[in-house]
């Protein structure tokens, strides 16, 4: 695709946060991870991210908690960036990156994971790479276990790390409410602390769970919330024990269940219809138990181009 001399090409891609409705751990493996049955579902909450041409490799960053993003070479959006160039054979990553955040930073929502996957979709589509999806989607489980869900979106069962995407069928819409805490906890530490919590005790290995896999198909949020499991929820309430009373003022709002959101310190909540959940979020922001609470639904889209300009 040619560009006219005096535009600008820009690429915009809006990229979901997640949730994850089951997540089983199994015990620490020889390489640092732990093999998961891990049951993402895609939600509402989008962060997009943009990328125009640029001498050299440089990454910006808006919205709450932007502060503490990082803006060098750890972040994944620029990984993402490297990672494409080195692939495809481009010289260097000659890319501006500008990240408009929405989901929480160190939630547990897999807002960095999404950036990734965000900025490498943007890197393709402005390099017109033409890489196919499954060497994209390659490319996304080297840069971390949970940046191909962020492409693929809806809801899939993760293996492995959690990279081993199978889609899974959603049979309806699930109301959402999550509680935003302040400050992040670390993914690593998290699971540490459940590995540590479990002591001598072998954890089992891990399986998706039928019940949980029906009520997704079904659409029934009283059995999803019957379902809902998560083995590092106890390991992020013992590093921060406030979580505890997220989750009894979800539940006092009227939540159907609730549960921390991936390694946390992000609470979701699910609630039978919108009505209720806009209820919970207005119940939870005066708790005065979280930062801020937000009403969204799922299944969401994986990331896809938002728009295209000057190309
Ligand atoms: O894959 P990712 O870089 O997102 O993982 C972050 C950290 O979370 C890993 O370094 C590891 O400590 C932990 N992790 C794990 N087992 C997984 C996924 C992540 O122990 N399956």
């Amino acid at each position: 695709m040619s560009h006219p001399a005096a535009s600008v090409p820009a690429v915009t891609i809006r990229v979901p946060a997640k949730v994850n409705v089951q997540l089983a751990v199994g015990p620490p493996r020889a390489d640092g991870y732990h093999d998961l049955a891990n049951v993402f579902l895609a939600v509402g909450l989008q962060d997009r991210v943009t990328a125009r041409p640029a001498p050299r490799l440089s990454i910006t960053c808006a919205g709450p908690g932007s502060a503490l993003v990082p803006l060098d070479g750890t972040n994944l959006a620029a990984r993402a960036a490297e990672l494409l160039a080195a692939h495809t054979g481009r010289e260097r990553a000659d890319v501006h990156l500008h990240i408009d955040k929405d989901i929480p930073v160190a939630g547990g929502m897999a807002g960095g994971s999404a950036d990734g996957a965000a900025a490498l979709l943007a890197c393709a589509e402005l390099w017109g790479t033409g890489t196919p999806r499954e060497e994209l989607l390659e490319l996304a489980g080297r840069l971390g276990s949970d940046v191909p869900f962020a492409i693929v979106g809806g809801a899939a069962l993760g293996l492995g790390r959690g990279e081993l995407l199978t889609p899974l069928p959603v049979g309806g819409t699930f109301h959402w409410v999550f509680a935003l805490a302040d400050g992040g906890l670390s993914t690593p530490e998290v699971y540490r602390e459940c590995d540590r919590l479990r002591g001598e005790d072998p954890a089992p290995a891990p399986e998706a769970s039928p019940a949980l896999l029906a009520a997704l198909r079904d659409g029934d949020a009283y059995a999803l919330a019957g379902a809902l499991s998560n083995d590092l929820q106890p390991a992020a309430i013992s590093l921060r024990p406030s979580l505890e009373d997220v989750l009894e003022a979800g539940s006092a709002a009227g939540a159907l269940a609730g549960l921390v959101s991936g390694s946390g310190p992000t609470c979701a909540f699910l609630a039978p219809d919108a009505p209720t959940a806009a209820r919970i979020a207005t119940v939870l922001e005066g708790s005065g138990t979280c930062r801020a609470a937000r009403a969204t639904t799922s299944p969401a889209p994986g990331a896809g181009v938002l728009t295209i300009s000057g190309a």
